[in-house]
């Protein structure tokens, strides 16, 4: 018997990315349905040789029977009938921020904890996509020489904001006049240190996502997170400079086998070959790369890397569909 498979916000950038994926991992799905809301209710969306009707978003559908709900429709839609749905007896598993510090509620990147899924039924939290990327590399490196302190900053790409940002971006990049919509400022030839809301500390809200989710994922609320978010004139695949205070002192050939035995991870460290990942090249990618591996000049428990992975696949898209895939293999 084939899964029962619904996906919330089908028609956004992450939406749609999921359907793709769901295709490509050839999950057995016997019944897939797709919702949104008014503005593109009736819409037909293709999914392997079957076409797809997006349905309206209602408290009601919600209630029907599904083995996994996919949301990324927003915090707001996510608040709204997440609950309905995991009330009902339907697992979400949910893309948004609204239910990833909620205790109780798991926060999951396969590679890194599965184990929390054990035996739960319910919400499922899929973390920040910039959080994804950094745990995908950090987990190993904290299992072996206990992490201090990270302190990071990212290089975002506009599909984090969704379909719009992704039509913002063409635009401007064609016309120096076309106006920002999405963003505060022009994002073509600009980049900008503003991701979600200020919150009173001088942090964005993206950045303490970085704080809190990469605690709660690695288990350990000691890990201590620096991060500055920064959105950047590229379209696919977020970039990380990562620079990581240990308890004990790593050595770069030693951290460089460990990361390339990890699970979805590929270290791509060859400065003098120019072999280093750049969002360009990880895009369309469910792998995390690691390149530009260096210990700090002074601190000898410290060092530096540099983390790219897509965005709308590992930071969205693919993690959800893992976590459906690790629910599945559970059973
Ligand atoms: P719609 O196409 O009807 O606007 P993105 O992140 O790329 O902007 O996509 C957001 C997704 O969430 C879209 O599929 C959008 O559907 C959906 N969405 C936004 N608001 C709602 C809502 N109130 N009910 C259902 N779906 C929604």
């Amino acid at each position: 018997m084939g899964l029962i498979v619904g996906v919330v916000g089908a028609t956004g950038a992450v939406g749609r990315k999921m359907l793709e994926v769901l295709e490509e991992r050839n999950i057995d799905i016997e019944k897939l349905r797709v919702f949104a809301s008014a503005r593109s209710a009736g819409e037909k969306i293709n999914f392997k040789d079957q076409v797809v009707t997006v349905e309206l978003l209602t408290e009601e559908v919600m209630k029907d029977k599904f083995d996994y709900l996919l949301f990324s429709a927003g915090g707001s839609v996510s608040a709204q009938y997440a609950p309905i749905a995991a009330e009902a007896g339907n697992t979400v598993i949910d893309n948004s921020s609204q239910w990833r510090m909620t205790e109780g509620i798991p926060l999951v990147v396969p590679e890194v904890n599965a184990h929390v899924l054990k035996g739960y039924k319910g919400i499922i939290a899929n973390p920040n996509c910039s959080t994804i990327q950094m745990v995908v590399a950090l987990a190993p490196l904290h299992k072996r020489y206990g992490i201090d302190k990270v302190v990071v900053s990212t290089y975002q790409a506009v599909s984090g904001s969704g379909h719009k940002a992704i039509v913002e971006l063409e635009n401007q990049m064609k016309d120096a006049n076309y106006p920002n919509n999405v963003y505060p400022k022009r994002i073509a030839t600009n980049c900008i240190p503003h991701i979600d809301v200020f919150n009173d500390n001088g942090f964005t809200k993206e950045e303490l996502k970085m704080v809190y989710e990469t605690q709660k994922i690695l288990e350990d609320n000691k890990i201590k997170v620096n991060s500055t978010t920064v959105r950047i004139p590229v379209f696919f695949s977020h970039s990380e400079s990562v620079y990581v205070e240990f308890k004990e002192t790593p050595e770069v050939s030693e951290v460089k086998q460990i990361l390339s035995e990890a699970p979805g991870v590929i270290v791509l460290d060859n400065p003098e070959k120019n072999e280093y990942p750049t969002p360009l090249e990880v895009a369309n990618s469910d792998d995390t790369y690691v390149g530009r591996i260096r210990k700090d000049l002074f601190n000898p428990n410290a060092l530096s890397m540099w983390v790219v992975a897509d965005n709308l696949r590992k930071g969205a898209a693919t993690n959800a569909v893992q976590i459906l895939e690790a629910l599945e293999t559970l059973k």
